[in-house]
């Protein structure tokens, strides 16, 4: 059975599958064996590039009675370059175009980081680069307010184009400041997290305002080896504490660092391609750590972030933009 959060009256599943780089050619059957698995909470994004093939394996899994829409928690992110207000609904209506629903259960701000505007027809996802086809090509930056983008946002909850809306990759002053303007709060942070990036001050501000929290990357270093941003020993799967709490409760190493992730009382949203995966990932209720294995995984802490715009931007966009500090 799948754990909830509360996300401000409504329940969502603890447990997602995240879509980020699942290809074309496989993601539609994987959200069908997800949704046959037991998966209820689907976290998709514009930028993911697969949300037309994600809707195709929605869609069969309804169509086959696997479950109703109403069953499921979909959630979707506004991509940088929809910022500005005039953008916003419409880049939500596409993504739910494209996923072939009529409302998201939350829908996020992706990156407090504001892209000059790509038309659909031109680009679609638009990506990071302006021109792409430029000798040098890179990032460019549009100079759009986050109140101006966050007024927006409530309009589509007024709309009801999207139950909750919520942001991603915030720090806790930007926290702070949103929530001094929000006429709608926010109802979810979603953010990096796992045993290596703790983020403690962070889930505490945002759990202060009744923000609950969702952790990308739940399993740390393993989504960013093949983008050549981490190395495979930078595992925390191969940490000795999490080795000897998987062997104590006959479980995977994967499934005590997801696991740790919900009972601190996170969402977690792993992504795997691997059939045999999605039932692993998703059965973490019958078992649990004691207070001393929480404590020790917590401790693994080095405050260790593998997606960090202020590192990967300059390299691969052209473009020095730090959000972190
Ligand atoms: N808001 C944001 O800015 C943001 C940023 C990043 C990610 N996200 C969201 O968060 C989701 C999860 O993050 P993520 O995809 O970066 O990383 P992740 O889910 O922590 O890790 C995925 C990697 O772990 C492997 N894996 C999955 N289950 C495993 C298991 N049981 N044992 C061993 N390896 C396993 C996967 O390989 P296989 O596929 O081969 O199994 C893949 O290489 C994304 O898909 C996306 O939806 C959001």
């Amino acid at each position: 059975m799948n754990q909830a959060i509360n996300v401000t009256g409504q329940l969502m599943p603890a447990v997602g599958l995240g879509l980020w780089k699942l290809g074309l050619d496989e993601v539609a059957d994987t959200v069908y064996n997800a949704i046959k698995a037991g998966y209820r909470h689907l976290d998709s994004a514009a930028d993911y590039g697969n949300e037309k093939q994600v809707g195709e394996g929605i869609t069969r899994a309804i169509a086959d009675g696997l479950c109703c829409r109403e069953d499921l928690w979909i959630t979707s992110k506004l991509w940088n370059t929809f910022h500005r207000q005039e953008h916003v609904q419409a880049a939500c209506e596409k993504s739910l175009d494209d996923l072939g629903i009529d409302y998201f259960d939350l829908y996020l701000v992706h990156f407090p980081i504001a892209l000059k505007y790509v038309d659909f027809n031109d680009r679609y996802p638009p990506e990071w680069i302006f021109h792409p086809g430029d000798e040098h090509p890179v990032m460019e930056l549009d100079a759009v307010p986050l109140s101006e983008t966050w007024g927006a946002m409530e309009r589509l909850v007024e709309g009801q184009l999207a139950r909750k809306i919520g942001v991603c990759n915030y720090s806790a002053v930007l926290l702070h400041d949103l929530m001094s303007y929000a006429r709608i709060k926010p109802a979810m942070l979603q953010i990096e997290s796992h045993p290596y990036l703790t983020q403690e001050a962070l889930v505490r501000t945002a759990q202060s305002y009744n923000i609950a929290i969702t952790a990308f990357s739940p399993l740390g270093a393993l989504s960013y080896v093949s983008l050549d941003m981490a190395t495979a020993g930078d595992s925390v799967l191969a940490e000795p504490v999490v080795i000897k709490a998987a062997e104590r409760a006959g479980v995977t190493t994967a499934q005590v660092v997801l696991r740790w992730g919900v009972q601190r009382g996170t969402a977690v949203i792993p992504k795997t391609s691997k059939a045999e995966r999605l039932m692993e990932n998703l059965s973490l209720s019958d078992f649990s750590l004691t207070d001393d294995e929480m404590t020790s995984i917590s401790a693994l802490n080095q405050n260790r972030r593998f997606n960090d715009p202020g590192v990967f931007c300059e390299g691969a966009f052209g473009k020095f933009h730090s959000i972190y500090d």
